[in-house]
């Protein structure tokens, strides 16, 4: 049976950590939504790798990487991808795979993006406009590359297909019928994680809109971006950071104070992966966690980055919203709403020194305490908890 792990915030949450270290019980790791405005870290022999597209799981040799259907491919970002790891000397043949269904992000998609990226600070890789074709039906899939007929025909720009002819020359052996491959993986037993990439709040239905991106990393869309059965997957791993981070527009409503924000940005090195921009920090918001949680249906959480508030006095969690005078603990459907929400904080003692703490019994109990009430509020436990940036720095509950 099959896991899924997914990010539970609005992105960022160290999903590309996790899918490395969970990457050896698994036989395969397949992406299955967005594009390359996901940027999944791995600090691969000390080094930071930002992979957009190819799942995370690459490093480990014999593990099967599948890019699914639901995912929109910029050639010229995968080519640059799969030119670096062939250059680090991690060897992909026979091992990496495209989806023929997956839709192609375009020149013109980067155009059109221009005045989303300023009014929802997208990540300018041409996301929404390739979603929106490929709903409106006007898109092109890797699968028709093999017909340069057929995408004159559907008026692809005639350089772009100069580009897109010399893609299927170096890379087309990796482009196929990854739907077929992962029902026969899957009748062969074979143990799948599916890599969510961006977060249950950027979903394009149940997110913040309209400051979402494109598609759904929430469950659903693992059914839509690779075609396998919803009774498949047996666990779902949510990821959620100790704090919250954003970027982007759109509301953060635990954002902290500049001085805070700024301090736990230069600790926990609060860059985009992908863009670069830094990101808002605030603290962690179980009104909007909870709500994740039930969307994603996810049965354990873990827990990562807790290292990175070693050392504060106090620790605050939002635990409820006050709008307009009204206190809930509902997280509300229009963005205008949560754009007035001010959170009601419940103040925890910090705690130090988590670095390198190997159990759980280990850890500080003001930590320890910290989860507890996560959990409680949540109603899920805390599987995993992170506690630096490399594969091991991991304690398993
Ligand atoms: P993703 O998009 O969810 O894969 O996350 P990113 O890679 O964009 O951002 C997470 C950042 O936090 C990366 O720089 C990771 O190396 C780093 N990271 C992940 N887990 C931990 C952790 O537990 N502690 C610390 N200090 N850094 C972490
Ligand atoms: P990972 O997978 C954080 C944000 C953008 C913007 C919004 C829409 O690394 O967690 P888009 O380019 O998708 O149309 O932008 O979504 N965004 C992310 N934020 N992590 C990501 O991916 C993101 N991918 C998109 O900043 O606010
Ligand atoms: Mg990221």
């Amino acid at each position: 049976m099959h896991t899924a792990l997914m990010g539970l915030q609005w992105g960022d949450e160290g999903k590309g950590k996790l899918i490395d270290y969970l990457a050896t019980n698994f036989d395969v790791v397949c992406r299955y939504q967005g594009g390359a405005n996901a940027g999944h870290t791995v600090l691969y022999k000390g080094e930071n790798i930002y992979l957009h597209l190819v799942p995370s799981g690459i490093f480990h040799p014999n593990k099967i990487c599948i890019i699914g259907n639901g995912t929109v491919i910029d050639i010229k970002k995968l080519q640059e991808e799969l030119v670096q790891l062939k250059e680090k000397g991690i060897d992909f043949d026979n091992r990496f795979f495209i989806s023929k269904r997956c839709h192609i992000i375009q020149p013109e998609h980067f155009t059109r993006e221009e005045r989303m990226q300023k009014d929802i600070g997208t990540t300018g890789r041409g996301i929404g406009p390739a979603y929106a074709d490929k709903i409106s039906r006007s898109g092109v899939r890797m699968g028709d590359i093999f017909s340069i007929k057929y995408i004159k025909k559907r008026g692809v720009n005639t350089d772009f297909i100069k580009s897109l002819k010399t893609f299927k020359e170096n890379f087309g052996q990796f482009i196929t019928d990854t739907v077929d491959m992962l029902h026969s993986l899957t009748r062969k037993e074979k143990k799948i994680l599916f890599e969510g990439a961006q977060g249950v709040m950027l979903d394009i239905d149940f997110g913040t809109y309209p400051y979402v991106t494109s598609s759904n990393p929430s469950t659903g869309g693992i059914l839509t971006g690779t075609g396998i059965s919803p009774f498949s997957i047996s666990k779902i791993i949510g990821v959620a950071k100790t704090y919250t981070t954003r970027v982007g527009n759109g509301p953060l409503p635990t954002q902290m104070d500049n001085n805070t924000q700024e301090m736990i940005r230069d600790v926990g090195g609060e860059y985009g992966a992908t863009t670069g921009r830094p990101r808002r920090c605030g603290w962690l918001d179980l009104v909007a966690l909870k709500y994740a949680v039930q969307i994603s249906g996810a049965t354990e959480i873990a827990l990562t980055k807790i290292d990175v508030l070693d050392g504060l006095s106090q620790i605050k969690i939002g635990t409820e919203y006050e709008i307009d005078g009204h206190i809930t603990n509902k997280f509300p459907a229009e963005v205008w709403n949560l754009e007035r929400a001010k959170p009601i904080y419940t103040i925890f003692s910090g705690w130090d020194n988590t670095r390198e703490i190997k159990e759980y019994k280990g850890l500080p109990e003001e930590a320890k305490e910290y989860i507890h009430y996560i959990e409680e509020y949540v109603g899920v436990k805390v599987s995993m908890i992170s506690i630096g940036k490399k594969r091991g720095d991991l304690i398993i509950v």
